[in-house]
């Protein structure tokens, strides 16, 4: 039996009181599942509010880590204070972050290991743009952005990692990867990480993201290599998380 993911990226949305109402809905209606992982990453700012409000069966992740360890770097936070703060996992080179903060594929193979150095699991995003995909090089790109990491770090890291593969034409446009395309491409990221180490290949788990819903993460959920989902703005709706959590929670079941 697969393990599912179901991560939320809120991005920058929420406020203390609408995160109170999400979470305590969220609370009521999931259960500790040895075989799913629901993990919400706030914006910085309301993790302590969301640790305080959490119950054990919720991780929780960043939205982004400092490629630095402490010191005199204004306005970042890095892994330790993320450590200290009770996080467990931290999204890696999201694409809204290479677009439009410069984290290159070396600042984000620097971000993979301070995520590592203290004790954060990365789920590292990658993805292809629509132009790129029109013009044949998805699989090209996403296998760049792999290696890049791969190779600036060490395979081993990836033992203790989570990929996501988000289209960038899917992100927030309501137009979802095909289960098939998505498929595609997944099956690809194993056969990257064989090239390394095949243990690794096959353990890795690899979420898909990109408007994801309550609608259609049953069919990409159900695909052999896909093992959930990256979730933006359908996380900020109670009622769809939750429906895109019990629509994983059946499919574990069946
Ligand atoms: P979306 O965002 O579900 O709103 O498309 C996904 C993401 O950016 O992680």
């Amino acid at each position: 039996m697969k393990k599912l993911f179901i991560v939320a990226n809120w991005k920058m949305n929420g406020s203390k009181k609408s995160n109170e109402q999400l979470i305590n809905y969220i609370n009521e209606k999931i259960y500790e599942n040895p075989n799913i992982e629901v993990i919400i990453c706030p914006p910085f700012t309301y993790l302590t509010q969301i640790t305080k409000l959490k119950t054990k069966s919720i991780k929780m992740g960043a939205q982004n880590i400092s490629e630095s360890q402490n010191g005199a770097f204004t306005g970042e936070i890095s892994g330790s204070i993320l450590q200290d703060m009770s996080v467990d996992y931290v999204i890696i080179g999201h694409s809204e972050r290479r677009q439009m903060y410069n984290d290159t594929n070396a600042v984000i193979a620097q971000k993979f290991e301070s995520a590592h150095q203290n004790n954060l699991i990365p789920i590292l995003c990658v993805g292809e743009s629509l132009n790129e995909r029109k013009t044949g090089k998805t699989l090209s790109v996403v296998e760049s952005q792999i290696k890049s990491v791969i190779e600036s770090t060490r395979i081993e890291l990836f033992t203790k990692s989570i990929i996501a593969y988000e289209p960038v034409w899917a992100i927030g446009t309501g137009e979802t990867a095909s289960p098939e395309q998505a498929e595609e491409v997944h099956s690809n990221i194993r056969s990257i990480i064989e090239e390394y180490d095949s243990n690794i290949a096959t353990s890795i788990p690899i979420l898909y993201g990109g408007s994801v819903n309550g609608a259609n993460c049953k069919d990409l959920f159900k695909m052999n290599n896909i093992n959930g989902g990256l979730i933006g703005g359908a996380s900020l709706n109670e009622e769809e998380f939750v429906e895109i959590y019990q629509k994983a929670e059946r499919l574990i079941n069946e």
